[in-house]
């Protein structure tokens, strides 16, 4: 099983920004976590701060891969154009945040990329991505 992991915009200052929201943990320390606990399966991770990055990405992966674990940070309440490529592809996607985004901002209430995907995790901290993750794992 190969499961791909986008992070977006601002992601890859994981353990440095707004520690009191998102935590002490770089993604890259988690993701050696992760990855030995789900040592039997794939788990590729790609993070970009580029709209149309993310997009490539998920045109890239999106017809191989068994499921694509998204974090699209603040493109996730703006982004028409991935939320399109979402729809556009075969693997399954799941929208995960490591914040509780309902507890937050209004503007962060609403997600236009949800609509496409198979469900939403939030607000479990960096555990939101396991649970996405153990999700597929369980088909
Ligand atoms: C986030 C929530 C978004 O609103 C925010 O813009 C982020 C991170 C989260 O993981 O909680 O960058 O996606």
């Amino acid at each position: 099983m190969n499961i791909q992991i986008i992070n977006g915009p601002n992601l890859n200052l994981l353990g440095v920004r707004e520690k009191s929201i998102y935590g002490d943990s770089s993604f890259e320390d988690y993701l050696v976590a992760l990855r030995k606990r789900y040592a039997n399966i794939t788990i590729n991770y790609y993070q970009s701060n580029v709209e149309g990055e993310i997009i490539n990405k998920l045109h890239e992966v999106g017809f191989s891969s068994d499921g694509i674990v998204i974090n699209a940070g603040a493109y996730t309440h703006t982004s028409v154009a991935i939320s399109d490529a979402i729809a556009g592809i075969k693997t399954p996607v799941i929208e995960v945040h490591i914040s509780n985004v309902y507890k937050r901002e209004e503007f962060r209430h609403k997600s236009l990329l949800a609509t496409n995907c198979r469900g939403v995790i939030a607000g479990f901290g960096m555990d939101s991505y396991r649970l996405a993750v153990e999700n597929f794992v369980n088909g």
